[in-house]
């Protein structure tokens, strides 16, 4: 009741109170791209819907202008002022108090007020760009997650929807882009004031203004809704590839969601500093230059797809997320699990040479990583301040969110899951929804209890594991959560399991539920029998072997364990290539992760390995280099003695494939093999393969000379810069400086990063200091210098003693932008031994900030998990004998 309401109560809460919501802003601002300062003007149509004294909004960093605020009831037209203006710093909140309790129903607030283009990306922020050689500012807007009270006062929670009138005063000869169409412009000297049309009802976090030099081109959807591509003045054509994606994949997105895209047009945007990948603003999408721009010459097979899953990413948004929006960000996930999941779709759909959902892979492996860990958190996450919405963006939203999608929808069908999906966006459709309404109709049009099924994957955190034992005509089946860590959790989960037997004709699928279960599996050992039998003898006489694979081309968000028995059978079946890719790469990366966890020895990770002797699929081959590439860094540190054996088996390996494909691209070959070429000679690279590395060095002095060569494509270019700085030293410092001047040479935003990612590779520790220094430089974009933390071994204690000494810089410079889990993440998971776990503990004790606390404990318990790893390798007596067997094996 109002009478019992007071300042104090609206401090510290997690959310905004409810009595007033918005309904309508008229937003007018007017940047000042030479002062770095803007000023602005609010009148928000606010809905009074319960007796309050009280208005309470989010602003933050902006300078409010008291007198100027005032609230109109829209019937009595009183005009009433705050006697009591409180703007609370931590909760990021403007509290007004007034003198009496607010008339019930619509009023008008207005509130003016200034601000900074702050250099942090985010809020309202300024970027810089080069126009006739001369640096020129552009103003930027980026919103996600809740930094839309950085530009304006607002209800900056994303179920507070409302329309946006905006208005613009800015230089005439700037391009002026905000959500919606220009509907009126006005000129007035160097200045012009843009009006927008009014949007549909949307989250704060969703609006977008850009002010700056840009050209574009344009295209349309089968609907003529008008697409756009702006890019830097001269560079338009680079942004054609990203046009040309977007148009046709709004239409299919029309047709999946039988709903259409809901504005007049779609402008989208490459931003020169830009802190994430790329931002679905309603209307208007914002890209860092190397999310939007493809140069058939310039650009690597790899970023050309990242482009298309970017722009198939953002433009799912459109859909889900901004028509649909998470009704809190307990539910983020619901943005971007979806998003992930439909971007392969899209992608899988315009380029089914891509084989996309083989790789989709990647990303259920990274999301299975993060969730091993005992500092994960459940995909449902509370969220009590804004400070710490910026860190669920992770792969536990991103890539476990989209893979229990990929997960439900395997098990209910594709055709069930579509229509579901539609009737789901139909029915929240500018409105707000939680994880459990997307559950109901999903429950509703399939008739499975989705609900109970899935929220044991949402609520609680991790995932099972399955060990599965044959005996007899008997599975046994016993599920526990999988932590790397080696612990024991107490999840329990609902399991869509699937398995097939000696055939992908013979599958069986059922939901496990409880720890245990069996299962007879007489029938499906009868119809496997007429070919093979359980020890290897073919009962009709020939080599056939019996085998299960579980996970059915790996759809489910869960890892099995094998007796050996059935482990022997799939080895089998690897070596006579009876498996997808997609199972291929489950088993592998599932042996991985247990061997990781301890639970089995790195030899027999080994031996397994060996069976992938004769593989060629591009995706497999990539989970094989990164694998390898583990494996090297881990027994160096565990037994230095076998390290180079190991390498020798591993670059074996890879060996093969690499030699087949060459240095050279070969007319016509795919997009799959190009990327390939490129992986896994960084691989060969760094494993230390000498003929490799001289090639790449040899090719690397030609380019030199002549950067048109057709010796170093973009797709090997990253492979041979490595290279370049395994021969650099601080004697010997000629490779490094090639490099930062083909750096400061190239306009191209890839060139720049595939330079900057290969920098720290340099197995001198002077030279990585060297190389951490410069990123801090200003020659280097603060979106940029993360790329350059993938510091050597030999570097990673100069990595550590850098980040200490320049703490207090980079948290100031990162925080905001929120980079700096990477920062952490990068320098401290690494490490291998407890002593230095504590030591970074002890460091961070009285430094911990909310926005990257879980990232911190994460790392930390990554390096636990190292040391723990390193000690069982070392107490791997059977290690030596396989390694010394499987290196001699060679041809
Ligand atoms: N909504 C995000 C952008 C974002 C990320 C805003 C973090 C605030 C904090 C956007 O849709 C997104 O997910 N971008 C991805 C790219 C995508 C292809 C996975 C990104 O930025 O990495
Ligand atoms: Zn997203």
């Amino acid at each position: 009741m109002a009478e019992e309401q007071s300042m104090e109560q609206f401090k510290g809460q997690p959310r905004l109170p409810e009595f007033a919501a918005p309904r309508c802003y008229d937003l007018f601002l007017k940047p000042d791209l030479s002062a770095c300062t803007f000023a602005g003007a609010a009148e928000v149509t606010v809905d009074v819907v319960a007796a309050t004294r009280f208005l309470v909004l989010n602003a933050a960093d902006l300078a409010v202008d008291h007198a100027s605020i005032s609230f109109k009831n829209q019937e009595s037209s009183e005009e009433l002022r705050p006697f009591e203006i409180v703007e609370v710093q931590e909760d990021e909140i403007l509290v007004l108090g007034f003198d009496r309790v607010l008339p019930l129903g619509k009023a008008v607030l207005r509130i003016r007020f200034t601000g900074t283009l702050n250099d942090q990306m985010k809020g309202f922020y300024r970027s810089v760009y080069e126009y006739n050689g001369e640096k020129r500012n552009m103003a930027v807007t980026q919103f996600e997650a809740a930094d839309a009270r950085r530009c304006f006062p607002c209800w900056d929670e994303p179920a507070f929807k409302a329309t946006f009138r905006i208005k613009l005063e800015v230089p005439s000869e700037l391009v002026a882009l905000s959500n919606m169409p220009v509907i009126e412009e006005k000129n007035d000297g160097p200045l012009k004031t843009l009006s927008f049309q009014e949007s549909p009802i949307m989250s704060t976090y969703l609006v977008a203004v850009v002010v700056g030099l840009f050209d574009y081109i344009e295209a349309f959807t089968l609907d003529g809704i008008r697409v756009r591509v702006y890019c830097q003045v001269g560079k338009s054509n680079q942004g054609k590839f990203a046009l040309d994606v977007a148009v046709k994949t709004l239409d299919l997105y029309k047709e999946y969601f039988v709903v259409p895209y809901p504005l007049p047009k779609l402008d989208m945007v490459a931003i020169p500093d830009f802190a994430s990948g790329a931002m679905e603003n309603y209307g208007l999408v914002t890209y860092r230059e190397k999310s939007l721009l493809y140069d058939e010459r310039y650009s690597s097979a790899s970023s050309k797809q990242w482009v298309a899953i970017t722009v198939t990413h953002e433009l799912a948004h459109q859909w889900f997320g901004n028509l649909v929006t998470m009704e809190w960000w307990t539910h983020l996930w619901l943005n971007e699990g979806f998003a992930s999941w439909m971007s392969y779709l899209a992608a899988d759909s315009l380029f089914p040479e891509w084989n996309i959902w083989t790789q989709f892979l990647d990303d259920t492996t990274s999301g299975l990583v993060l969730d091993a860990l005992s500092e994960s958190h459940p995909i449902e996450v509370e969220i009590n301040h804004a400070n710490e919405i910026d860190e669920i963006f992770d792969s536990i939203s991103y890539d476990k969110g989209a893979s229990i999608i990929r997960m439900l929808q395997s098990y209910l069908g594709a055709e069930c899951f579509q229509r579901s999906l539609a009737s789901y966006i139909k029915r929240f459709a500018y409105s707000n929804a939680k994880t459990e309404d997307l559950w109901a109709v999903l429950e509703e049009e399939s008739g499975e209890p989705v609900k109970d099924l899935m929220s044991s994957w949402t609520k609680q955190k991790g995932y099972p594991m399955i060990y599965v034992r044959l005996k007899e005509h008997e599975l046994e089946f016993e599920q526990s959560q999988f932590l790397t860590d080696g612990s024991s959790g107490n999840g329990r989960w609902i399991v869509p399991l699937t398995l097939c037997c000696g055939s992908y004709n013979t599958q069986k699928k059922f939901l496990l539920k409880t720890k245990f279960e069996k299962l007879d599996i007489t029938d499906l050992i009868g119809s496997a029998n007429g070919k093979a039998n359980l020890s290897g003898k073919s009962s009709q006489g020939n080599s056939e072997r019996f085998w299960i694979k579980f996970n059915i081309d790996q759809t489910g968000f869960y890892r099995v364990k094998y007796d050996n028995e059935l482990a022997a059978g799939l080895r089998y079946a690897i070596e006579a290539n009876k498996l997808s890719a997609t199972d291929r790469i489950g088993i592998l990366e599932d042996s991985y992760a247990l061997c990781v966890a301890c639970k089995q020895i790195l030899s027999s990770l080994l031996s397994l390995l060996d069976a992938y002797r004769e593989e060629v699929d591009y995706t497999v081959l990539g989970h094989i280099v990164t694998i390898s590439c583990k494996i090297a860094n881990i027994v160096a540190d565990a037994t230095p003695e076998l390290a180079d054996e190991i390498k020798v088996f591993l670059i074996i390996l890879l060996q093969n494939s690499a030699e087949k494909l060459g240095w050279d691209p070969k007319e016509g070959e795919s997009h799959l093999a190009v990327m390939l070429r490129g992986d896994l000679l960084t691989a060969l690279v760094l494993l230390g393969h000498d003929m490799t590395r001289n090639e790449a060095v040899r090719r690397f002095y030609i380019f030199l000379n002549d950067r048109n060569t057709s010796l170093l494509p973009p797709d090997t270019r990253q492979a041979t810069y490595i290279s370049v700085m395994q021969t650099v030293s601080v004697s010997n410092r000629s490779g490094y400086e090639s490099l930062l001047r083909i750096y400061r040479e190239t306009d191209e935003s890839e060139e720049r990063v595939r330079v900057l990612s290969s920098l720290s590779s340099c197995p001198d520790p002077d030279i990585v200091l060297e190389v951490l220094n410069f990123l801090l430089s200003s020659e280097v974009r603060n979106q940029d210098a993360v790329y350059g933390l993938r510091v050597s071994r030999e570097g990673r204690e100069t990595a550590w003693r850098w980040l200490k000494e320049n703490w207090d810089y980079i948290s100031k410079t990162w925080e905001s932008a929120s980079l700096i889990s990477d920062f952490i993440d990068y320098v401290v998971s690494p490490f291998s031994s407890k002593e230095k776990a504590e030591e970074i503990e002890v460091f961070f004790a009285s430094r911990t900030k909310p926005s990257f606390a879980r990232t911190l404990k994460q790392s930390l318990e990554r390096v636990r998990i190292n040391a723990r790893w390193v000690q069982s390798i070392r107490n791997d007596y059977s290690l030596e004998e396989v390694v010394k067997e499987l290196a001699q094996k060679k041809e």
